[in-house]
């Protein structure tokens, strides 16, 4: 029988919500069912139920060092279920820092380590994704937003030297480091 997938994502600005695309495209694929939810759109009473899935991705962009509400609650909300480990759990996050390869180890255990043990859930695999900063005309940042983007991609160009435009979008992501992700969480849904 085909595996079934859940992504549940929360997203901010849109990185978290084409990461999940990205991965249900690879699971797919491989021949997995997948359903991505975004947790802010749907109204938590309408969140699915986790009853008919084999593996679950819960994910969420980073803003001023925080997950978003929704992915936290569902992770507490499925707390029990993940805790009896029937099924896979993996966790991913998009973040600014993680942009920067040698930070991600760093943003995996500031934002997805320190999530699970609040959480008291341990996911099989998690990795941290870079991030968009988007500053053109068609951003779906507000404009204090991106004002403190800005002011932290100046920092972020100081320090590891990375070209940021700041009219334009940035796109850091590593869509090799996202597909490959998806591909060993395809394995442990095999295994
Ligand atoms: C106001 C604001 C605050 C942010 N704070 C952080 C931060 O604390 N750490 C970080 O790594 N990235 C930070 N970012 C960058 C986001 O994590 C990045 O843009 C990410 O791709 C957002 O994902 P989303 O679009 O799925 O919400 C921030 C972005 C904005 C606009």
């Amino acid at each position: 029988m085909d595996k079934k997938v859940l992504i549940a994502y929360g997203s901010r600005y849109g990185s978290t919500e084409e990461i999940s695309q990205e991965i249900a495209k690879v699971l797919e694929k491989q021949g997995m069912q997948v359903q991505v939810v975004d947790l802010k759109k749907t109204k938590s009473k309408d969140w699915p139920s986790l009853e008919s899935f084999d593996g679950v991705l819960v994910a969420s962009g980073i803003r001023i060092m925080k997950w978003m509400n929704e992915p936290q609650e569902f992770l507490k909300k499925h707390r029990g279920e993940f805790q009896k480990k029937e099924k896979k759990l993996g966790l991913f996050i998009s973040s600014g820092f993680a942009s920067i390869p040698e930070n991600r180890e760093k943003a995996k255990n500031d934002w997805i380590e320190k999530v699970m043990n609040k959480i008291g859930v341990k996911a099989d695999i998690y990795d941290a994704f870079g991030g968009v900063y988007d500053f053109s005309e068609s951003s779906r940042m507000g404009g204090l937003d991106k004002r403190m983007l800005k002011m932290a991609s100046k920092g972020m160009s100081k320090e590891f030297g990375i070209e940021i435009d700041e009219k334009g979008r940035n796109d850091f992501r590593d869509w090799d480091q996202i597909r490959s992700f998806a591909e060993k969480f395809a394995e442990l849904m095999k295994s």
